[in-house]
Order: structure tokens, then sequence, then C-alpha cells
């Protein structure tokens, strides 16, 4: 059975969503699934904005062939060739031969790489070009790594539509709504939404800010995302969390506790310092077991804050696993101008401080205040004046 939604006059959503995927890009988990949004455009000339996930590709044939209604598509535009939207794309023209696909010239390429092929009929654009359907008229322009380099966005300048691509996307499945302002976005999605960003183009926060200048430079009425929910209203706040988030800004002053415990002794350190922030006036503190939460969620919340405490043992002469990864992780995702405090462990050789510190000091201005708590086995009793001390530091640097 088809399920389509008509977004506006002229524009269909012929997406579909997966709840059975595990791991997105086999790496993030997705408890709330994951939406692959398609949209047809129904002028003088017919126009399919993106091709779908393998795992949904049969909804989608029956939407797109329920959109058109009998109408042959005229083109497709390809604006992202990664496959959980590009992986239909030969099958789609298999059914629909005299459709010109209408991408980059590097999406091009990677047909070429994915397919070991190019479609018949293509349409390489660049930045500024346009594409005129009769009533709309499309305009291309490019946002090379948002997420990969052939990535491009289209403006249809007619109804004032940003088809962004992965871009203004997030985690989670639709379940009938199909507009942000159906939904409660910010109590339900946000954190999806920020988790999906800093994972999946928190490394490019320079390129997404170029977007975001060019995007300034037009009229937005609506913004239709490859993923999540489509933007008609409150697009201000939601481009302004992107803007925050691309600037490597903090969305509020607060603390994160992130630890890696072995027997619970680091823990127990951790939660002191939870306990000793709390009294000096730090609210909304978040704490997190660095091995029981997937690391995405730790990257999204150390993007979220602007303070974060590391605690972590020491784990065969380094750091404990867990947050040696998630350490590794925010330094690959460009993670930067945060104010940072450590607590290390260690029985007989507490190493994890001074490792801890030297990744911190690879990530650009990080400020790491106060001295490193060194606990052996355990925090003394003498320690809790160490601990309070750090905790002043946090505290007063948080309070700034
Ligand atoms: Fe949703 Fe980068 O693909």
């Amino acid at each position: 059975m088809h399920n389509i939604q008509s977004i506006s006059k002229d524009l269909v959503y012929v997406g579909s969503s997966d709840r059975r995927l595990a791991l997105f890009e086999n790496v993030y988990p997705i408890p709330r699934g994951v939406s692959y949004n398609s949209y047809v455009l129904l002028d003088e000339k017919t126009v399919l904005f993106d091709t779908t996930d393998a795992s949904v590709a049969s909804q989608f044939f029956e939407n797109v062939q329920a959109a058109l209604a009998g109408r042959k598509l005229d083109y497709v535009v390809v604006h992202h060739m990664e496959p959980d939207h590009a992986a239909t794309l030969m099958d789609l023209l298999l059914r629909y031969p005299e459709t010109t696909v209408v991408c980059t010239a590097k999406a091009a390429q990677m047909m070429e790489q994915f397919f070991g092929g190019k479609p018949a009929n293509l349409m390489a654009v660049k930045e500024g070009d346009t594409l005129s359907l009769g009533k709309h008229s499309l305009v291309f322009t490019m946002a090379p790594m948002v997420h990969w380099p052939e990535v491009m966005m289209t403006y249809d300048a007619t109804d004032k539509v940003l088809f962004s691509a992965d871009a203004f996307g997030t985690f989670g499945a639709l379940s009938g709504n199909i507009f942000a302002d159906e939904m409660n976005f910010e109590g339900e999605w946000l954190n999806d939404a920020r988790r999906y960003y800093t994972n999946i183009v928190g490394k490019y926060g320079v390129q997404v800010q170029n977007v975001l200048k060019k995007a300034a430079t037009l009229d937005i009425k609506m913004i239709c995302p490859l993923h999540g929910p489509v933007w008609r209203s409150n697009l201000e706040w939601f481009i302004g969390k992107h803007d925050l988030w691309s600037r490597y800004e903090p969305e509020e002053k607060g603390v994160v506790i992130i630890y890696g415990s072995i027997y619970g002794h680091t823990e127990a350190a951790a939660m002191r310092m939870g306990t000793l922030l709390a009294q000096r006036g730090i609210k909304n503190i978040k704490a997190y077991d660095a091995s029981h939460t997937h690391v995405s969620e730790l990257v999204s919340e150390c993007f979220r804050a602007s303070h974060v405490v590391f605690a972590s043992s020491t784990y065969n002469n380094g750091i404990f696993t867990p947050m040696e990864n998630l350490l590794l992780d925010l330094k690959a995702h460009a993670w930067q101008r945060r104010t940072v405090a450590l607590i290390e462990n260690g029985s007989w050789a507490a190493q994890s401080g001074k490792l801890m510190r030297a990744e911190l000091e690879q990530m650009k201005d990080i400020t790491i205040v106060g001295d490193t708590v060194s606990l052996k086995s355990a925090a003394a009793p003498a320690q809790e004046e160490q601990l309070a001390a750090l905790a002043d530091a946090i505290a007063n640097s948080c309070k700034l």
C-alpha cells in the first residue's frame, strides 16, 4: 500500500521510515528509528528529489508511482550519494529509463564508483545553475562536506523551499506527522537531532557555516531534509541550533560528568564531584558512565554543554578503553572551545590523567581548569578537599 502525503500544492512526500535498523551507518544506535525522505514535485515537468535506502525500497517505489499517478518522471535530483539515499538510484532508472539524473560532477563520478557506470541521461550542475520545470524554478547550490564532497542542495525559488540534503536532518522515524511543528520537537527530538548532527557532520563545522551563510541570503519558507521532519515554522530556532553546533559553541552553560570506572571507585569520585558542583549552584548536571552510554550520545552531550569533567581509571597503562574511545571520537569530530576538568585513578601507576590531558591538548581551544585529582584505587578521605577545590574551579568558570 502506498503511503504518500501532500506537503504543499505541488509537493508530495514519498519517503518512509525504518524502525528495524539497529545501527545507522552500522555504528549509531537508532532506538527511535530513522526516516529516509524523498519528495516528488509535480509541475509541467516532474521531479523526484532523491531515492532511498535499500531497506525501504519497495515502499518507496510504490510511493513514487502513486505520487506520479501515471505521469512520467522527468528528473531525479541526487543531492547526496551516500547509500542511505542513493542505493536505489539504478533500480529507479530501470523503472523510469527516460529520467534525467541531475547531480554534481562529483556525484556522477561516485555513481561510477558505486554502480560501475553512469546513468544514460545525466545533467551535471554547478553552483547557481537553474532548472525550470514550468511554474517552479530550481536553483542548485553546492554544499561540499555536508556531509560528503559531492553534496548539493536545491532551492525551489517559486515556493521558497530548500531541499537541504543531510543538513537539518535528525534520527527518528516519522509516525504520520510530517512537519516539525506537529511534534514535541524540543522535548522528544532535539537530543536525536543534536546526536545526528554532531556525529554525522560535526567534524565539518566550517563547511556547515558556509552553507548557513548561503542560506541566509535566501528567503526560505520551508526546509525539506533527507531525514526527520519538514520545517515550515520556527526555522530560525533550528537554524540557530546548527549555527551553534557548527561554531562549536555550547548550547548551555552546564556541566557533564563522564566517567570510565572499572569497579566503581572512579565512579564514586565522579558522583561526589556532581554533589560538590550542585552545592556550588550548578544546575542540570548530567553524569554518564562511558561503559554504558553509547559514545555517539556522549559526543552529543559534549557538544551541548560548556563544561565536561572526564574521570577515568588507568587500564593497561593507558586510559580506560571506553574513555579513550570517547576522547578519540571527540578529536575526530573536531570538538573544541570547551572547559574541562580531570580526575584519574590508578592502583599502582596512575597514567590516565596525563594521557587524557595529552589527548585534550590536541584539540582546539580546550581549557583545563584546576588540578587533576589523582586517586589511588579509591578516593582517600583527605581528597575531599582536592575534589572540592576542583569543583570550585569548575563552578567559578561556569559562572563566568
Ligand atoms: Fe543521510 Fe550522509 O546520508
